[in-house]
């Protein structure tokens, strides 16, 4: 093992340029926060189990949808990306945005990556639920690390058209054209089925998430590399359109790769977090990843159906500390400073923004200033412990990433 590899779950990687996990972030895998006993995470997960294992059964009443929510973070730049159709210039391939342990593989940006491998395998419907990485602001609402559950369902030709009455002159692939509508491959009616299984399975998760009162609506301007037509589902929450999941027809393409040509079917994938924040009233991201037991005890009940509105343990007041530097040159990307934050101050900062950006043109320079706000989430910090965490954030960001504080 050399010092310059990494390791994840006592397995080692060779790093090179690309590799830009931390080992903070690396801390993070394996925590599989939706599969803990009466995390609020956990709950939502088998809440969307549930729906599937109790509205969906074969002939001899076991669950159609295999289940799968172990599978190691770590992927390829081909699962992640490329078996999904994604453009070579897609920015989320950039490691701006995505964290790669080196040039072949990485920490997958969402659960869709199995997709292609769990085709393969020969499953017709599957769920996964998982932990996926994403480089972004920090933020209430964001965090580095987050969780999914993606879906696909898959059929065949008999099994679509068997509720149609006289399907004889039917078939689910023509010659045509691409449209808003439907892929070139796909007939129309095989299309509009599809559309139409979705939507009314998806439409019967929300009803058991929100309530069979919830008023929903589709939206359609919505692009996937894997999916057309593609969908996000959003419902209306305390007066606010809410995006719910993403989905949409599989791309031929994906299932023609995956040895599955003669079957056409649908996907989604939806953020645990964020449902478990709407239904559960929790308002900040940090607290899935807190050990605070006044957190956690909330969520012990055996049903994962019980109502349950997060009552804050206390609020403690925030500290907020701006800092302005010279960026090192036009390659800097401000994700790099959000994580290096992380690193240095971990769960205390509760947001970093970008508030003010010039340009010296005569002396070519240009200025950043963040406000970085800290909390703590179980005491009140003095000044001067801030002070002195925001004095190492600043060595932090002039030893690493070169820039100048003013
Ligand atoms: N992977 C998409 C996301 O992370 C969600 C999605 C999954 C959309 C499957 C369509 C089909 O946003």
């Amino acid at each position: 093992q050399k010092s310059s590899d990494v390791t994840i779950q006592g397995l080692t990687y060779p790093t090179d340029s690309y590799t830009n996990v931390t080992p903070r972030i690396i801390s993070k895998v394996g925590c599989n926060l939706h599969n803990q006993k009466y995390h609020p995470l956990n709950l939502i997960r088998h809440r969307i189990q549930n729906y599937f294992d109790t509205y969906f059964t074969t002939h001899i009443g076991s669950p159609v949808f295999s289940v799968f929510d172990n599978i190691s973070p770590v992927v390829s730049v081909y699962q992640n990306f490329d078996s999904l159709l994604f453009p070579p210039d897609h920015p989320g391939r950039t490691v701006s945005d995505t964290y790669y342990v080196n040039s072949q593989q990485l920490l997958r940006a969402h659960t869709t990556a199995h997709q292609e491998d769990l085709i393969k395998m020969g499953l017709d419907a599957f769920l996964v639920a998982g932990d996926v990485y994403r480089r972004d602001e920090i933020d209430a609402s964001h965090y580095p690390v987050f969780h999914q559950m993606d879906a696909v369902r898959l059929f065949q030709e008999k099994e679509l058209f068997a509720r149609v009455n006289d399907p004889t002159n039917l078939s689910i692939f023509e010659d045509g054209k691409r449209t808003a509508d439907k892929q070139e491959f796909h007939s129309l009616e095989a299309a509009k089925l599809l559309e139409y299984d979705l939507k009314k399975t998806l439409s019967g998760l929300a009803d058991c998430l929100f309530g069979k009162e919830v008023e929903m609506r589709w939206v359609d301007d919505v692009y996937f590399p894997f999916t057309h037509p593609s969908w996000e589902l959003e419902i209306m929450f305390e007066g606010e359109w809410l995006e719910v999941l993403g989905c949409g027809i599989t791309e031929q393409k994906i299932l023609h790769n995956a040895g599955a040509s003669h079957k056409v079917g649908w996907a989604f994938g939806l953020g645990l977090e964020r449902l478990a924040m709407k239904l559960y009233n929790i308002p900040d991201i940090r607290l899935f990843w807190s050990n605070d037991p006044g957190f956690l005890k909330q969520f012990r009940v055996d049903d994962p159906n019980t109502p349950i509105t997060y009552k804050p343990i206390s609020s403690y007041p925030p500290c907020i500390n701006d800092m302005s530097f010279w960026i090192p040159n036009e390659e800097f990307r401000s994700n790099d400073f959000y994580d290096l934050v992380r690193s240095v101050a971990g769960d205390i900062v509760e947001r970093v923004e970008l508030v003010d950006e010039f340009t010296q043109v005569a002396k070519q320079r240009t200025s950043h200033c963040y406000r970085i706000t800290y909390r703590h989430m179980d005491k009140t910090f003095t000044q001067a412990e801030v002070n002195d965490l925001h004095t190492k954030v600043g060595r932090a960001a002039t030893d690493l990433l070169g820039v100048t504080l003013r």
